[in-house]
């Protein structure tokens, strides 16, 4: 029955990005995208968020670790979407929420709401890539979750994030990645990638983004490859993990 579903869902996904492709190829696509994708993901995220809860209940544990010397923890989370890590968050942490789509306020505002052990800086609509509203060595901790396959440029948003993360500071990610080309979720990943990418907001099924952060100059970092519980799920390969400045 599962694989049934999954099929249906991928069969779906074609035709969805049929008429996605026609006004990607007209210019028209990008900014009705940015519309509809909040709408669409908070409803197919639903499993996706559930087969990561007890793999980030455990990552995130470890937050307070990097509060300061005062006991402050300030937190900036980057593409944060509707605000589904906010539970994770321990009591207290000041959290600035920033993303480059406006359109995924109304559930951010909703989540805030819900989340009243946290105190919200208010929200910041900006890309990964330039955060220049954020002073340098700010931030204790920056989070990213399903953010890194959709940014422009990997480098620069992590050039961001050193800099506006203090001396010993972390930044958390969990980050769904290319899957081991010996593997029939790679093919199933090259061959969904064009259609992935129109309709989930511009994500990338086969970036290699641990490259990246190892390329980054961080001073250490705990990184692991982990696959989440998604049965023939493209997204499923993930890099969990932090990496301190
Ligand atoms: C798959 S959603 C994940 C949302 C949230 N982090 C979560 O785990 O539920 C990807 C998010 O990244 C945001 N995003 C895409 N490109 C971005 C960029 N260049 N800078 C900042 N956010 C970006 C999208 O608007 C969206 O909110």
């Amino acid at each position: 029955m599962g694989l049934f579903v999954d099929l249906a869902v991928h069969l779906s996904i074609w035709l969805l990005a049929l008429p996605a492709h026609l006004l990607d190829f007209l210019g028209l696509w990008e900014p009705l995208a940015m519309l509809l994708f909040p709408h669409l993901f908070v409803k197919l995220a639903v499993d996706y968020h559930a087969a990561l809860h007890s793999c980030k209940k455990e990552l995130f544990s470890c937050l307070p670790d990097f509060a300061g010397p005062s006991g402050r923890l300030k937190v900036l989370e980057l593409g944060c979407g509707p605000g589904s890590n906010f539970p994770f968050y321990p009591r207290g942490a000041k959290v600035t929420c920033t993303d480059a789509n406006p359109h995924f306020q109304e559930y951010l505002r909703k989540s805030q709401a819900e989340n009243d052990h946290l105190h919200f800086e208010p929200n910041l609509v900006a890309p990964a890539e330039n955060l220049s509203e954020v002073d340098d060595a700010s931030v204790e901790v920056v989070v990213s979750t399903a953010v890194l396959c959709s940014v422009n440029s990997v480098e620069k948003a992590l050039k961001e994030v050193l800099r506006i993360l203090k001396p010993g500071g972390a930044y958390f990610f969990v980050e769904h990645v290319c899957a081991d080309p010996s593997t029939w979720t790679y093919i199933f990943q090259k061959i969904y990638d064009p259609a992935w990418k129109n309709i989930f907001g511009g994500c990338n099924l086969c970036r290699e983004t641990w490259k990246d952060l190892e390329k980054a100059p961080f001073s250490e970092m705990k990184l692991q490859h982990i696959r989440a519980p998604l049965p023939l799920q493209p997204t499923a390969p993930h890099i969990i993990g932090y990496a301190i400045k």
